[in-house]
């Protein structure tokens, strides 16, 4: 029920467009907005104008209320089956209503949905990074579900089961399925903790060695719990601790029998400036990489490409730091109900800084931090524009209704792959078996294809 409230809370949101006169880029930035509209849905226009006149809460409502009378007597008439599906998610969410097409209330789900989609069409829109060609990954969805069923078992098997500050449930899911799917000649992680996700990687590739890029040995950890340490991975820990862009990539490689990098899949959980580790790896040749903690803007201990990507001229890119604004009251009623939900104030610094966090370039667990201009901020977009070839967030495994989470923002991830009132499915998967905190650690993971260098 909260949940339910609370997706359709944090959908009425709309996104300003950037004072344009403050970050001094004039008409250029309206230029690009007002190509990006032109993309709109009409849905989204129609619920951005009445958003902005006041109509939507009223229309709605009304719409509702016609909704539940026209269920009432069509279901008194006996005109449509009642489904037995209960409870509001069900009602807003009757994807279980699958083999009918009638939801709850009797009322045809599809209406239903697309009341639920003309409030979710004027969320604060999640912005994505623009790949160079519009170029996407090779799987789908049904390959995601196959994947899921599968990895559900192996994930049961995990050495370390209690894996706090370290990944959870739906990233372990993200990064064995496109390991597996790559079969990369090796692999690299940068930052392993007590060594979970040097099992996930073992476990999407048996043979393939890895090199494991740590301050602290995770043998180390054994001595006071569970740890994973492979017998097929290379260390560079402790003394032999050595950071990934001050490798010498070309003999580390050789060493290891690769010829070409763009075989090897690179991995980044240290919680470092992504604009920095992607210029290391495009240096080094690298072409897949994947970045566990993808903050959202105005979250998170580092500069990620999220960050970077979250730019006006970018569909639904951007924001507003007006205090008194509709977009400043929703977030600060989204803070009640999602813990990575950000108010005005923690997002936006002096001069309406919304970039990063308060126009901040976070690096390195937050200890190293540099305010940068918004036009360096516009730059690096444009720099990450240049080189990808594929971006492609992970999708949480399942909805917050059915995982129990609060931490991530529904409202500015991708779909579930299992979608919040498929319960069924989610038991069938297994996924009822766990713990509700193995959820708790989506941040956006994405998996990053850098693009061949232009000459
Ligand atoms: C969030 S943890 C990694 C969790 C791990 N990948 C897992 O899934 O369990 C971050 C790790 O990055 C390490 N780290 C810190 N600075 C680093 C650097 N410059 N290069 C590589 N790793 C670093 C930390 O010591 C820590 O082990």
């Amino acid at each position: 029920m909260k949940t339910t409230h609370n997706l359709l809370e944090g959908t009425v949101s709309t996104r300003r467009p950037p004072h344009t006169s403050e970050n001094g880029r004039g008409g250029e930035e309206f230029a690009d907005e007002s190509k990006t509209r032109k993309h709109m849905s009409i849905a989204i226009r129609i619920t951005n104008y009445l958003t902005r006149t006041g109509y939507l809460w009223p229309i709605l409502v009304s719409a509702f209320v016609v909704v539940i009378i026209y269920s009432l007597v069509s279901r008194s008439l006996d005109f449509v089956p009642a489904s037995s599906s209960s409870g509001i998610s069900r009602l807003f969410f009757p994807v279980d209503a699958v083999e009918s097409d009638f939801g709850a209330l009797g009322v045809p789900w599809y209406i239903l949905r697309l009341l639920v989609q003309l409030i979710a069409s004027a969320e604060i829109i999640r912005q994505c990074c623009k790949s160079k060609h519009g170029k996407t990954v090779e799987w789908t969805p049904k390959d995601l579900l196959l994947g899921l069923e599968e990895f559900v078992s192996i994930y049961e098997t995990r050495p370390i089961k209690n894996n706090m500050y370290g990944m959870g449930f739906d990233h372990s899911f993200g990064l064995w399925f496109i390991t597996r799917w790559m079969k990369p000649d090796l692999m690299i992680e940068s930052g392993a903790f007590k060594g979970h996700s040097t099992w996930v990687l073992r476990q999407a590739m048996p043979d393939t060695p890895i090199l494991s890029i740590t301050p602290r040995h995770p043998e180390k950890y054994l001595k006071k719990g569970p740890a994973y340490v492979d017998g097929n991975c290379t260390y560079f820990a402790g003394k032999d601790f050595v950071d990934f862009g001050s490798m010498d990539w070309e003999r580390v490689l050789g060493k290891h029998g690769i010829q070409d990098p763009t075989r090897v899949l690179v991995f980044f959980d240290d919680h470092q400036n992504e604009l920095k580790r992607l210029k290391q790896a495009v240096k080094a040749g690298f072409k897949h990489l994947v970045f566990e903690d993808n903050y959202d803007t105005g979250t998170g201990d580092h500069y990620s490409l999220r960050q970077i990507c979250d730019q006006p001229y970018i569909r639904g890119g951007g924001h507003s730091c007006f205090r008194d604004s509709d977009e400043a009251r929703i977030r600060y009623r989204r803070r009640k109900f999602w813990e990575k939900a950000v108010d005005t104030d923690e997002l936006c610094g002096p001069g309406e800084a919304w970039w990063g966090v308060r126009g901040y370039m976070r690096d390195d667990f937050n200890h190293s931090n540099k305010a940068i201009t918004y036009d360096e901020h516009f730059q690096n977009s444009r720099f990450v524009e240049s080189v990808l070839d594929v971006y492609w967030e992970v999708p949480p495994v399942a909805g917050p209704s059915l995982t129990h989470q609060t931490r991530y923002e529904p409202a500015r991830a991708p779909s579930p792959i299992v979608k919040d009132g498929r319960f069924a499915l989610f038991q069938r998967l297994g996924l009822t078996r766990f713990e509700p905190s193995v959820f708790n650690g989506y941040t956006q993971m994405v998996y990053v294809q850098v693009s061949e260098l232009e000459t």
